[in-house]
Parts: structure tokens; sequence; C-alpha cells
């Protein structure tokens, strides 16, 4: 685990953005796996002000989100599928038919896990997948658990995430209770990961990860399992390591 420690979000955005326009120089038809939520929206903007200047072309490139609520619209404002429509497909030129976020509305949730893992494989794998970390230490929605779940599935969201994720909404009653999430196997067969980490609010979960052993109780520990994975985190998610 190569960790990073920057001055600000901002800068981390910079950094990230460069990291991912080196990988479309050298892939151009590359598969990106996606996070939603407020850590990556610095990347986001810096990776399109670079699309605007003509240094970050997806016009190959294919990505698969890390997961998305049960029970939302996609239209919803607080869909993931309509969060990176705002935040980056529609400010770039990324094909509609190249982007997917999970999508669980069949009868049978588990099939559509079961479709979501088998279109990452048949693209060929995620080539750099983009992490935020939770307060708890979660990864996507993959919660503290006792064994790290393998494969794209449903969860039940944490209160701990329920009350993290109620500033998007007007209640926590309104926050889905349930979510489908790539799961730890999925994250850990991307060649390259980045996790990203700002503000002291992550101090906690960051030190458990990156001084712990892998374990499910911090699903983000499983990253120490993997032998590509850069974490780039500011002054204040750094604080306690
Ligand atoms: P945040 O969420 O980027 O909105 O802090 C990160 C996460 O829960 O993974």
């Amino acid at each position: 685990m190569q960790i990073h420690i920057f001055k600000d979000a901002a800068q981390i955005g910079e950094a990230a953005a460069q990291l991912f326009a080196a990988k479309l120089l050298q892939k151009p038809d590359c598969v990106l796996g996606l996070a939603t939520g407020s850590t990556p929206l610095p990347t986001y903007d810096a990776l399109v002000a670079l699309h605007r200047r003509g240094l970050a072309d997806f016009s190959r490139v294919r990505s698969f989100n890390l997961d998305e609520y049960v029970g939302i619209d996609r239209a919803h404002e607080q869909s993931y599928y309509r969060f990176m429509y705002d935040n980056l497909f529609s400010l770039v030129n990324i094909k509609p038919e190249n982007v997917q976020v999970p999508h669980p509305v069949s009868e049978d949730l588990g099939a559509d896990c079961d479709a979501y893992e088998a279109a990452i494989d048949a693209a060929g794998g995620i080539d750099l997948q983009i992490l935020g970390i939770g307060n708890n230490g979660h990864i996507a929605f993959n919660e503290p658990c006792e064994v790290f779940p393998l494969r794209t599935h449903i969860v039940h969201l944490t209160e701990s995430t329920i009350l993290a994720n109620q500033r998007f909404f007007n209640s926590a009653d309104e926050v889905p209770r349930q979510a489908m999430t790539m799961g730890i196997g999925t994250i850990l067969r991307a060649r390259e990961i980045l996790l990203i980490a700002t503000g002291a609010g992550k101090a906690a979960a960051v030190a458990a990860m990156v001084n712990g052993n892998a374990d499910p109780r911090c699903p983000a520990s499983a990253l120490h399992l993997h032998s590509h994975v850069t974490v780039f985190l500011d002054a204040g998610a750094a604080l306690i390591l």
C-alpha cells in the first residue's frame, strides 16, 4: 500500500485526475471502476478540466460503478446513476453504452448481481478502481462483517452509513436500507486501486485500514491483500497514522 499525503482535497483531485489521465494514455480502451460520494468529486472535476484541454479522451473507455441503492429510481437526484451523469459522464466523451452502474430492479436481485459480475468479467476486468472509505471502514457498500464478500451482492446498510448519507436526503428515513455493491473480491480483482480519504472524520477508518491486518470488521483493510494499491490522503485523514 503506497501512501501519499497531500495538502487538501483539491490537490488530491488534481493528482488523482493525472493518474487517471495517464491510464487513458497507456490504455485508451481501459476499464475504469468508478465511485460516488463527496470524495471523488474533486477528481472528477479535475478530470473534466483535463478532458476539456484535450488531455483525457474517454471515447474508448468503459466503466463500472461500485454500487447503487436498491429502491430508488435512476432519475432520483440521489441515485448513483444520476450522480455519475451529473458529475462526470455528461461532461466527458464517454459513450453511454460503455458505462454501467448497478441497476437492482428485477424480481431477482441476486440475478442482477450475477449479471453485473459477469459483465465486469466480460469486459476483461477493471484496470483502475477509485475508492472512498466510509467512517466505519467500508469500501463501496461492503459494511463491517465477519467474512469478506467475494462477489457483487445485496447489502443492508448499517445505521452508521444511513446516518452518514442522510445529509443527501431530507431525513434518515428517506435513505434506502439496501444497496447493490461490488464485493470485496470484485474490488480486489481490479488491476490497480486508488483509495482517497479526506477530512479528519476519516482518520480513524484510515488508521484501522493502514495499521491493521486484513480483517472483514474493517472492510478497507482487505486492500492489504492487493499488490497495487495507492492511497491519497489529506492532512486530516492522515491525522492519527
Ligand atoms: P464520502 O463517502 O465520499 O461521501 O465520504 C465515502 C464512502 O462512504 O465510501
